[in-house]
């Protein structure tokens, strides 16, 4: 469903080329859960961000469902991205000015009457049903965290990219929200980066990196 063939990601650093992601061939199955293990600068957050479209590779290329990025505009990409995919950054960017409810409600791209009951589910199953009217400021760095998680997976998303989801929390709690993560995503696919591999036990595959490269797969 999701392919990289021969991606890198190179960023220019004072005249010198950084290989963020390097020659990376990869294939995300519908479904499947996918672990990233790698060590800190090793490129996995830029794995990431390659294998949604955040950002474009600058050489080879990644498709979904057969449609290759580099041949859509950048809105058609924006679209595509709102539709089929979620996405749990390293750092919790909520809206300041809206609630934790409200937030979690963005993660919809067609808001209609069911979305509020949907959302408040999301918090209730991630243990933040009575904070839900909360604004982020009132929140602790794990529950603005959480409350990303319930955005991630609002609607039927094809894909949810998760960025060290578990960083911020201790390793119960971290259990937990993988938990949630596994089994609140339906029928799509999980694709998690993590420096901790007690957190990939469920995962069907886990891909190591290093230096921007794939070490094992
Ligand atoms: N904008 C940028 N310009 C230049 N180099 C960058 C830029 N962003 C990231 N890099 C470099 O790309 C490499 C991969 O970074 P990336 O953030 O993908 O690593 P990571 O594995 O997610 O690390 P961490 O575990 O610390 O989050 C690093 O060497 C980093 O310094
Ligand atoms: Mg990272």
């Amino acid at each position: 469903m999701i392919e990289a063939r021969s991606a890198s990601l190179v960023y220019e650093d004072n005249g010198k080329e950084v290989f963020a992601c390097h020659d990376i061939d990869l294939r995300v199955k519908d479904g499947e859960f996918i672990g990233i293990l790698g060590p800190s600068g090793s490129g996995k957050s830029s794995l990431l961000y390659v294998l949604c479209g955040l950002k474009r590779a600058t050489s080879g290329g990644v498709a979904f469902d057969g449609q290759d990025y580099s041949s859509i505009s950048g809105e058609a990409l924006a679209g595509l991205r709102l539709k089929n995919f979620g996405f749990v950054f390293q750092y919790p960017y909520l809206l300041g000015y809206l609630s934790a409810l409200e937030n979690v409600m963005l993660g919809y791209p067609n808001p209609g009457s069911k979305t509020k009951d949907e959302a408040e589910a999301q918090l209730r199953s991630l243990g933040l049903a009575d904070k839900a009217h909360r604004f982020p400021h009132q929140l602790s760095g794990g529950e603005r965290q959480r409350v990303c998680i319930g955005r991630a997976l609002l609607g039927t998303k094809r894909v949810v990219f998760a960025d060290e989801p578990t960083a911020n929390l201790d390793h119960l709690n971290g259990m937990a929200v993988v938990e949630t993560l596994v089994s609140n995503r339906g029928s799509g696919s999980l694709v998690m980066v993590t420096h901790d591999p007690s957190m990939l036990e469920r995962a069907d595959r886990v891909v190591t990196i290093l230096d921007g490269k794939i070490h094992s797969v």
